[in-house]
């Protein structure tokens, strides 16, 4: 059965293979850890970014908190959600961002993933969320308009992995 969990030391390894999945698979849509710097120390070590991430005490960095997905003892993917809707959020990233391993496409995990992020969201006091979406990205515009997202509108966008492109934002209200 899903879960999403906080970040434990437990899922370190699985969380290393997740990520050096979607490196391999080039994904444009989801900028993982890079694999390679997940070492023994990496958990301690970025533990008080990540909490402070979590408190919104980063300088110009929305607040922003992190869950793991896994099913027994497989690392499956990850789920975040920002709490402030910053100009970055609003036009780039959006509220929630969601990924599953490569290997375990096509299953029901994203749908999963997201479903169960969507009552994080709401016990973290939010009304709704905004999801952004490259247009060419159909899986997930599959998930997103499954669980009730309603487009707001597109917009030209562009960042680093993605390049130029077409940027779908939607709705869903919690
Ligand atoms: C988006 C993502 C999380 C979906 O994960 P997943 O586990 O494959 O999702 P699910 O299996 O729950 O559902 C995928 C849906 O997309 C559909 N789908 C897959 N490829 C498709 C395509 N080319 N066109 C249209 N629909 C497609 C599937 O049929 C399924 O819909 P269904 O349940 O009605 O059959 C996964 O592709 C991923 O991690 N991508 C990289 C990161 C990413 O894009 N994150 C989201 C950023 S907005």
């Amino acid at each position: 059965m899903l879960k999403l969990i906080k970040r434990c030391l437990e899922y370190v390894q699985g969380y290393r293979e997740y990520c050096r999945e979607l490196y391999e698979n080039g994904e444009p849509y989801f900028r993982p850890t890079p694999p390679d710097a997940i070492d023994e120390t990496w958990f301690e070590r970025t533990k008080p970014w990540y909490d402070k991430k979590e408190q919104g005490l980063l300088p110009g960095v929305a607040r922003s908190c992190h869950y793991w997905a896994v099913d027994g003892d497989r690392f499956i993917g990850e789920f975040q959600c920002r709490t402030d809707f910053t100009e970055k959020v609003l036009f780039d990233i959006g509220s929630v961002g969601y990924a599953v391993r490569p290997s375990e496409w096509g299953k029901g995990y994203g749908t999963m993933i997201l479903r169960q992020g969507l009552e994080i969201a709401k016990s973290l006091g939010m009304e709704r969320v905004l999801l952004t979406v490259n247009e060419e990205n159909r899986p997930s515009i599959r998930v997103i308009e499954k669980l009730g997202g309603v487009l707001a509108d597109t917009v030209d966008a562009y960042n680093e992995t993605e390049g130029r492109h077409r940027l779908r934002r939607y709705w869903i209200m919690l």
